[in-house]
């Protein structure tokens, strides 16, 4: 990356500031651990996981320290070898959802790792808010409309992702011009904006919007680095749009699937019958194994995404993308 664009970036934290590419790699369950983290920030984005990705047998050390020792270990190595193309800061999500036990416990791994970058999903709340502040971090609140946003910085959330329709995983029904629009009206803090961003393009689109970051999960499904089998890195590649499905069936909340992984469970991905919020259960997933496990998450972006590769050349042709679309508009204003 050439990094040959300049933006003003006094408005941000210093957390975010200085990136390659104004891009985060979005926290997926299941998917996302060390190894695309880690590609993900050298490559000069943020990259993240949730901390419920680091799950140990009973009796053993909590995974999370042990991840999070790796993850900064190994970038400080690359900081230290690399010193004019540093890497990205990581970020830890948090579900902060009342069926999640082990949250007091993460938040203290988190503090005492000092992370840059929290994520947080599910519900707002003071006191995460206040640990990340406490060791030097900053949180990312993801909402699904105004009135959440608005929630959400009354809490003390630092900046907010728009999670627009279109979205894999848990999915909002808004129009992300719309969305963005509303919550750029009262907010000039860092704002990202999360759905279907799989192309340069796409990137440039939502910074023209008003958002100051991109936030992507699904095209990293497709990655040498993720971890999901194979067969479900293939549908990425394989399907578009029109295999994404939306439905509350298999967690309680409304989320984007693909349709070849219901079908192959068994059902009809076009006749789903709904759910109910109080399904929702994050203290034990695994009662629910079809949701994640053998029921795959994507957005309606993945029809951008033609090939399994690694991280790095993802990330690289996102931004030769963006630059050249980037480019071809300046050009029509005469830039
Ligand atoms: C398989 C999958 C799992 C996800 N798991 C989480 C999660 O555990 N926590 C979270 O905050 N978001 C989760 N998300 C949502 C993403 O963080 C992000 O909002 C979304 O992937 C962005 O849309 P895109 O997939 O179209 O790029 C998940 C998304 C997918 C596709």
């Amino acid at each position: 990356m050439d990094g040959t664009w300049t933006r003003d970036e006094t408005r941000l934290p210093a957390q975010l500031r200085g990136l390659r590419l104004p891009l985060v790699g979005s926290p997926m369950f299941i998917i996302s651990g060390p190894d695309l983290v880690i590609a993900q920030c050298k490559a000069g984005i943020v990259g993240s996981f949730p901390a419920l990705n680091a799950r140990e047998g009973a009796g053993e050390a909590p995974l999370l320290d042990a991840w999070l020792t790796r993850i900064r270990e190994e970038l400080d190595r690359h900081n230290q070898a690399n010193p004019d193309s540093p890497a990205a800061p990581y970020a830890v999500n948090q579900i902060v959802h009342r069926s999640n036990t082990r949250l007091e416990r993460d938040i203290d791994i988190c503090v005492k790792h000092e992370v840059p970058i929290w994520i947080t999903s599910l519900g707002a709340r003071v006191e995460v808010n206040e640990a990340a502040h406490s060791c030097g971090g900053i949180t990312l609140h993801d909402v699904i409309n105004n009135t959440f946003a608005k929630k959400a910085i009354e809490k003390g959330a630092d900046g907010l992702i728009a999670v627009a329709a279109g979205a894999g995983g848990h999915a909002g029904m808004q129009s992300p011009l719309a969305l963005v629009q509303e919550i750029r009206s009262w907010f000039d803090g860092p704002l990202l904006l999360s759905g279907a961003i799989a192309s340069g393009a796409s990137l440039l689109a939502a910074r023209a919007m008003g958002a100051d970051f991109g936030y992507a999960g699904s095209p990293f499904i497709a990655t040498e680095e993720a971890n999901a089998e194979a067969a479900y890195k293939q549908m990425i590649v394989d399907s578009t749009a029109e295999d994404i499905v939306y439905s509350s069936l298999f967690t309680g909340v409304h989320g984007n699937y693909l349709k070849g992984s219901i079908r192959n469970a068994g059902m009809d991905p076009d006749n789903l019958p709904g759910s109910d919020p109080s399904a929702m259960d994050f203290g034990n997933r695994d009662k629910k194994p079809k949701a994640w496990k053998s029921i795959w998450g994507a957005g309606q972006g993945v029809g951008a995404i033609d090939d399994v590769v690694p991280a790095a050349r993802l990330i690289q042709r996102i931004g030769d993308e963006y630059r050249q679309a980037g480019r071809r508009l300046a050009a029509e204003f005469g830039g």
